[in-house]
């Protein structure tokens, strides 16, 4: 069978990277997560105190040695050679990279090491603009949504415990002011493509939700040869 393109989108928390990386093991896919390069340079440019004045930023962002190392299924990204851990998803990072990830020169960058990495195909890549921007001719493109409760509770289930309601409600306020931060920006906003399918997951398990990914991706890619 012919390996596709496949694109992943959707807000904050969906279940886009963990679903990505199963889909792409079970396929013997290469898993490409574009949110780890916005956090990346995002941590770069609080970590160094980059200008926010846009000559300055960009002139920073041009010297950025910024790289993905192949990882298991995914990928490393390294800033000036090391891999910033545990700082890509810290609240510091996580709040700031809205901002950082709406600037032009930010997403040029992204794109093309997206693209040098994922254009051949036996790819699956998850982020905002994947299907709409990054790989417009993905062969299969998936728009995932899921309550903001829901993504709130599955984001604090990551920290390894159960949270209470009212830190759930704090979650799912942070996660929609990211997305609406994210969607209403001018360049590669989060939208959906209109060829793709769209799955609400708030009441599926991340199991079922590989499980009905993967269908559609064999059958993609048989019907194409
Ligand atoms: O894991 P989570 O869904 O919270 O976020 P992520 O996928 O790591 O993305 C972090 C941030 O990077 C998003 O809130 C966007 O601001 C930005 N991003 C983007 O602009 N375009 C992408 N293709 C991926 C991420």
């Amino acid at each position: 069978m012919r390996s596709i393109t496949i694109a992943i989108d959707g807000p904050a928390a969906s279940g886009k990277s963990t679903t990505a990386a199963e889909v792409a093991r079970l396929l013997g896919y290469n898993h490409l997560n574009s949110g780890l390069l916005y956090r990346a340079i995002t941590w770069a440019a609080r970590d160094a105190q980059w200008p926010a004045e846009e000559d300055g930023f960009d002139r920073e962002l041009a010297d950025l040695d910024l790289a993905l190392e192949r990882h298991g299924v995914g990928y490393r990204v390294l800033v000036d050679g090391v891999d910033p851990g545990v700082h890509l998803v810290s609240p510091e990072t996580s709040a700031g990279v809205s901002a950082v990830s709406a600037r032009p020169s930010v997403r040029r960058r992204v794109l093309s090491l997206l693209r040098a990495e994922g254009g051949r195909g036996g790819v699956v890549c998850d982020g905002r603009d994947i299907g709409t921007v990054v790989f417009p001719d993905a062969e299969l493109k998936v728009f995932l949504v899921a309550s903001a409760e829901e993504r709130g509770r599955r984001r604090l289930m990551d920290h390894g415990r159960e949270p209470t309601q009212a830190e759930v409600r704090r979650e799912a306020e942070k996660l929609s002011r990211r997305d609406e931060a994210d969607s209403s920006r001018a360049v590669a906003p989060l939208r959906r493509a209109p060829d793709a399918v769209e799955l609400d997951t708030t009441d599926l398990s991340a199991a079922e939700v590989v499980a009905r990914i993967v269908e559609l991706a064999r059958a993609r890619s048989s019907a194409i040869g």
